[in-house]
């Protein structure tokens, strides 16, 4: 197989940031993508219903013109965040879901959840309205090993919390572990989990063997080769549990590149023609679809684009090292293998 056509994939995870730096990565997400899930950790993050409209404007003001790209906003989730807000904005189609960043956990995560019985009200109500709580899976205690963050928490809070609250619709964001995908697979129709692009090709050793290499450090941390394999079994299943959120977070390159650089790997621009390698290496091509297009719209209860993209085989496909922004340079994620999957 040379050439596939698929519904034109969206993408379920997605950090655009403001201003000039906005103005650079939206077409890069809005070449390939119909829609992505827009998180909302800017600073300061976007918390209200309103406020999540205002960004919305920005972000179509930026996109090229004709583009179709549809943003899809979300609430940073508060212990001041108010449920009537949030059931309002999501029924007047201003928010497609709430994210919860444990305070302290990731870039911008400061104003995020501490006390939980804090937040009960908002996840009540979500929980009645429907509303997809976004969760980024992983403890901030400074006694957990950071490679085990994830798999405590599942334990510790996210099981917890899913008992606690019943009827309330979560996606585990871009899971790292064996055990993020052995607990989403087993959690029914109400839980979803997204996979990001970078996860499926490196291990912690991309990170840090031979010199340490900060355009792979990104949150959830890479772990152990087992892990990857598990979360490319899972994506390439097709299983419905399962869908494309490439975490695509950009920084600039001085930011990155320093004594305490910033997490995140950029991978909008290539990640399809990445995706495409993984699926054939994984001899599962005919899965991408299913991963990259529709099980994210099912789990969100969208129909599925009504386009579609299609992937040719050929010589090594050549893209940027970076891209250049108001705000510096940002390194594009090298996926350390040649790509032969151009979109077409
Ligand atoms: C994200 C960012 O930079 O905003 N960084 C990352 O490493 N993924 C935050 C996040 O999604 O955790
Ligand atoms: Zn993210």
């Amino acid at each position: 197989m040379d050439r596939i056509t698929i519904c034109r994939p969206d993408d379920w995870h997605l950090h655009l940031r403001d201003g000039a730096m906005l103005e650079a990565v939206a077409p890069e997400s809005a070449r390939h993508f119909g829609r992505a899930i827009i998180m909302p950790n800017l600073v300061p993050p976007v918390v209200t219903g309103m406020q999540a409209v205002a960004y919305r404007d920005r972000i179509l003001a930026a996109l090229p013109d004709g583009s179709r790209f549809e943003p899809l906003m979300t609430l940073y989730l508060t212990e001041d965040t108010d449920p009537a807000d949030v059931t309002r904005a999501h029924a007047d189609g201003s928010i497609a879901a709430v994210k919860l960043y444990p305070a302290g956990a990731t870039t911008n995560s400061a104003s995020g959840v501490r006390d939980f019985d804090r937040v009960r009200p908002v996840l009540e109500a979500m929980a009645e309205a429907g509303v997809p709580l976004c969760v980024h899976g992983e403890v901030v205690d400074a006694d957990i090993d950071i490679f085990d963050r994830e798999a405590v928490f599942i334990d510790r809070v996210l099981d917890p919390l899913r008992r606690a609250t019943p009827g309330l619709r979560v996606v585990m964001e871009h899971i790292t572990t064996r055990q993020g995908v052995d607990y989403a697979r087993d959690g029914g129709p109400d839980l979803g989990a997204t996979i990001t692009t970078h996860h499926l090709v490196i291990n912690r050793n991309a990170i840090l063997a031979g010199g340490i290499k900060p355009h792979y450090y990104c949150l959830p941390v890479a772990k152990r080769e087992e892990h990857r394999l598990a979360l490319r079994a899972a994506a390439t299943s097709g299983a419905a549990s399962f869908f494309l959120g490439t975490d695509s977070a950009p920084h600039t390159d001085p930011l990155k590149e320093q004594a305490c650089g910033c997490a995140g790997c950029f991978t909008a621009t290539n990640t399809l023609s990445i995706l495409a390698e993984v699926f054939e290496q994984e001899a599962a091509l005919d899965r991408l679809e299913a991963f990259a297009s529709r099980n994210g719209p099912a789990f969100y209860r969208l129909p599925v684009n009504d386009d579609t993209v299609t992937l040719e085989k050929g010589a090594p496909v050549a893209y940027p090292a970076k891209i250049e922004t108001g705000e510096g340079p940002v390194t594009v994620f090298d996926p350390m293998m040649p790509l032969h999957w151009r979109v077409g």
